[in-house]
């Protein structure tokens, strides 16, 4: 069997990190992990995929000899290096947001548009994390209804916000805890305490009142499905949840819709399970679905709030299908449709 060379930008991070995890999970046939990070992680050591791997620092010169760069090490850090790798023939998986919206760069969750990673020209982006776990439960929807428009509020982990994300929460929970105060942190993850609390804010506001975080689940829709006119109304909240995003969706269809119908869809879709029993108090939570494949649906009812509506809850585990998981999925995918090509 061929195997691949792939570099890892971004591999101490909490979705590196579960990339490296991924690829051993899911047998990628690994000719080389090329562990990259910047000069501050340099020299470390890093078990990955059966070798004790040095990461390395990310230069321009990091690029050569490589099938795949998976980049998850911030917008700035892709901008600046993705153009060197696909010019080195090096094919770009990026998790940031740098590219998502690009006319020529693919926005692919495998399940939904794999089809439009065989038109790519060397980059693929990965989607926004919740946008990622919501449109797993809307796709079969929309195809059996034709998706109108949607509502959806978020409940965000802490380390969608990386590896600092965790370590803060858990720092304040003992804080809170042991009575003893911490000096407080110069540059905080958060603008606001997050042990016991609730932030209604991720990213920057805009001028509409709406965060970019909320923005790129609208966009990033829109794009994914090939539904430029969809509305889309959201809201993000970071919440103490060390891991998996939960998300509640009002969504209206076209074509009437009907529970059973709605559950047939929903449970012969690929990558998600329909994990809903209210009586015997069974709906998903991030406690079950943390360091899963699959992402759960449950609390799926008609929303009387809409002629055509459906209301639902969706948990999945953000660094795997809203990160790592789809970006392993989409090299094997490129792998699968033999359009990892020498551009
Ligand atoms: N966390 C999530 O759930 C999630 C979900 C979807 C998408 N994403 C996206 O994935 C990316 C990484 O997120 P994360 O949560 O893993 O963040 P993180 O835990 O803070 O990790 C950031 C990684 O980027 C590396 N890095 C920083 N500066 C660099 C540079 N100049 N050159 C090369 N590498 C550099 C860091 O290396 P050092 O250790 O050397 O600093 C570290 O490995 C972000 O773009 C984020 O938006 C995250």
């Amino acid at each position: 069997m061929k195997k691949y060379r792939i570099g890892i930008v971004g591999a101490t991070g909490a979705v590196g990190q579960e990339i490296i995890n991924l690829l051993e999970k899911r047998e990628f046939p690994v000719a080389e992990a090329r562990l990259l990070a910047s000069s501050r992680s340099a020299g470390r050591e890093i078990q990955a995929c059966g070798n004790l791997e040095v990461v390395q620092e990310t230069t321009p010169e990091s690029f050569k000899n490589l099938d795949i760069a998976i980049f998850s090490a911030g917008s700035s850090n892709t901008q600046e290096f993705a153009e060197i790798a696909r010019r080195n023939d090096c094919v770009v998986i990026d998790n940031s947001s740098a590219f998502r919206m690009e006319k020529d760069v693919p926005l692919v969750i495998p399940e939904i548009n794999g089809d439009a990673l065989e038109s790519h020209k060397g980059i693929i982006a990965n989607p926004n994390c919740s946008t990622a776990v919501a449109l797993m439960a809307l796709f079969p929807l929309h195809k059996r209804f034709g998706l109108k428009r949607f509502f959806a509020s978020t409940y965000q982990a802490v380390s969608g916000a990386g590896a600092e994300g965790v370590t803060e929460l858990e720092d304040q929970v003992k804080s809170k805890i042991t009575g003893q105060t911490t000096e407080a942190k110069s540059d905080p993850v958060f603008q606001h305490p997050i042990a016991f609390n609730l932030i209604p804010h991720i990213d920057d506001f805009r001028e509409d009142g709406y965060t970019k975080e909320e923005l790129k689940m609208r966009n990033e829709t829109k794009k994914i499905l090939g539904l430029p006119s969809l509305q889309v109304s959201c809201t993000c909240v970071r919440v103490p949840v060390y891991r998996a995003h939960s998300i509640s969706i009002n969504a209206e269809f076209d074509s009437p819709v009907n529970v059973p119908d709605a559950r047939t869809a929903l449970e012969n879709f690929n990558g998600i399970e329909l994990w809903d029993l209210p009586n015997a108090l069974r709906y998903p939570m991030p406690i079950n679905y943390s360091e899963k494949e699959l992402c759960g649906v449950g609390r799926l009812r008609l929303d009387h709030g809409f002629s055509n509506g459906l209301a639902l809850w969706t948990v999945g585990d953000q660094l795997w299908k809203g990160a790592a998981l789809n970006a392993v999925q989409i090299a094997e995918e490129l792998i699968n449709r033999k359009c990892l090509k020498n551009l």
